[in-house]
């Protein structure tokens, strides 16, 4: 038994936030049934494609474990089909443009009255507010959400980071916000709304930087390096390059190598509890008794002096020489891992968080597997469905349709690409 299994998801989706989503919920076992236009399919398909003609790695990476149909759902048929699959179906998950599923005919009100146990999960860019209406993607979310305000040096301009908080945090979100809607129906029956804004879901993960702005009201913040080199802080909370965030003043020092290997470096927290091994492991003992480097307090104005020094020392060693040095002794460190290093590390293999795939026409390729293990319910990765795969498996199966209501179907163009549109009279 998977832990959701029998759960049958409508998963609606597209590009990343939405697939992120049904994607953990296929892999804790929900049988996820992706509805994609005739002949089109997923954007992500076709963008950003390595080998011509071939579902890109975009695709593959973010739609395993799920089964395609195809259905033109402009069509009446198409319609039908769709109204059929919302009357079967436990959760119906979508992150169309707003206004979009409407435009289709699939208000909340409207599918609430083909299946009341129904879960409809939509991502949008913005909740309700003047935004609403807005199409929103990953970037858009970080700067609207105040991940690039706080990220970046204080010298340059926001950035965006390359974790995809906007789409697959908010994914995440929702992922989360489905199961409990699941579960409160196991006691209500009934089933409910699930919203998730891609603004709300990047606040969420900085929620750090909300407490720093309220905590500027009350004095500058002594953790930011900039507080040290005697920088005053403006009125919002201001960017803090590599400093740490928390209560443990940390930073990226460079390590042997550095001038010729982007990333050899390491991040290191001089956590107070470890502060004395700290010294001893730096060459500094005498800063273990010193007013001015013993406690926390008297460190905080100097901390780029003291980066500085303990930088002197992991300039010595390669980035894993530190860190092996430094867990001997509990002092929290992390070395700057590139992709290609994630992709060799044979512990991600064996926990499966980095999984190799077949895929009939790509071959095979790694992806990240599921992140989060369930004792009871592991999760097996199987390759993303071509488009349109199991049209007629699900029509049959999860529908029970004839034959001939099969070939009514098809008929009616409900499984083709529609053909283009007349161009309006000018
Ligand atoms: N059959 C027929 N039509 C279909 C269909 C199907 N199977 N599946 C989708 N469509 C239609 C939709 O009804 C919509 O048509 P309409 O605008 O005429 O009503 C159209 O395809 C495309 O929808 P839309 O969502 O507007 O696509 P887009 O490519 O223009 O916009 C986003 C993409 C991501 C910007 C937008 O979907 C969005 O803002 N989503 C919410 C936020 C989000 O998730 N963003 C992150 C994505 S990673």
């Amino acid at each position: 038994m998977k832990a959701l299994e029998g759960v049958k998801i409508l998963d609606f989706t597209h590009v990343q936030s939405g697939p992120t989503c049904t994607q953990l919920l296929a892999w804790f076992g929900a049988d996820v049934i992706k509805v994609e236009r005739p002949g089109v399919g997923d954007i992500t398909r076709g963008q950003l494609q390595d080998i011509p003609g071939v579902d890109s790695l975009y695709f593959t990476m973010l739609n395993h474990n799920k089964r395609s149909i195809t259905l033109d759902t402009k069509n009446p048929q198409g319609k039908k089909v769709l109204e059929e699959l919302v009357k079967v179906c436990d959760v119906m998950v979508e992150n169309f443009a707003p206004g979009a599923l409407e435009r289709m005919g699939f208000s909340w009100e409207r599918v609430q009255q083909l299946n009341p146990r129904i879960i409809l999960a939509s991502i949008k860019g913005f909740g309700p507010g003047p935004y609403e209406d807005c199409k929103v993607y990953e970037n858009v979310a970080q700067c609207t959400g105040g991940a690039a305000s706080t990220t970046g040096f204080r010298d340059g301009p926001p950035l965006v980071t390359g974790a995809q908080i906007g789409d697959s945090g908010t994914g995440l979100h929702l992922a989360l916000g489905i199961v409990a809607a699941l579960y409160q129906r196991t006691k209500s029956g009934r089933g409910q709304r699930v919203t998730a804004a891609m603004q709300d879901g990047v606040l969420n993960l900085c929620r750090v930087k909300l407490r720093d702005q309220q905590r500027l009201a009350h004095g500058p913040l002594k953790e930011y390096s900039q507080y040290g080199e005697g920088i005053p802080f403006g009125d919002a909370v201001p960017r803090a390059g590599n400093d740490s965030g928390g209560g443990q003043p940390g930073w990226i020092l460079k390590c042997k190598g550095w001038e010729t290997d982007p990333n050899a470096y390491i991040y290191f927290i001089t956590q107070a509890p470890v502060w004395e091994q700290i010294c001893d492991v730096i060459g500094k003992p005498e800063w273990k008794t010193d007013p001015d480097y013993a406690k926390p307090a008297a460190r905080l104005p100097k901390l780029k002096h003291i980066f500085n020094t303990i930088e002197q020392w992991t300039m010595t060693k390669t980035k894993f020489e530190v860190m092996d040095l430094l867990n001997k002794y509990d002092i929290p460190c992390g070395p700057i891992l590139s992709m290609k290093e994630i992709l060799e590390e044979q512990s991600l293999r064996q926990t499966g968080t980095v999984v190799e795939v077949d895929h009939p026409t790509r071959g095979k390729y790694f992806s990240v597997g599921n992140p989060i293990k369930l004792s009871d319910s592991p999760t097996e990765v199987t390759r993303s469905p071509l488009l349109g795969e199991h049209t007629e498996e699900i029509l049959r199966d999860v529908l029970r349709l004839s034959e001939s209501q099969i070939r009514e179907i098809k008929a009616a163009g409900a499984l083709e690409e529609a053909p283009p549109r007349k161009a309006a009279a000018s």
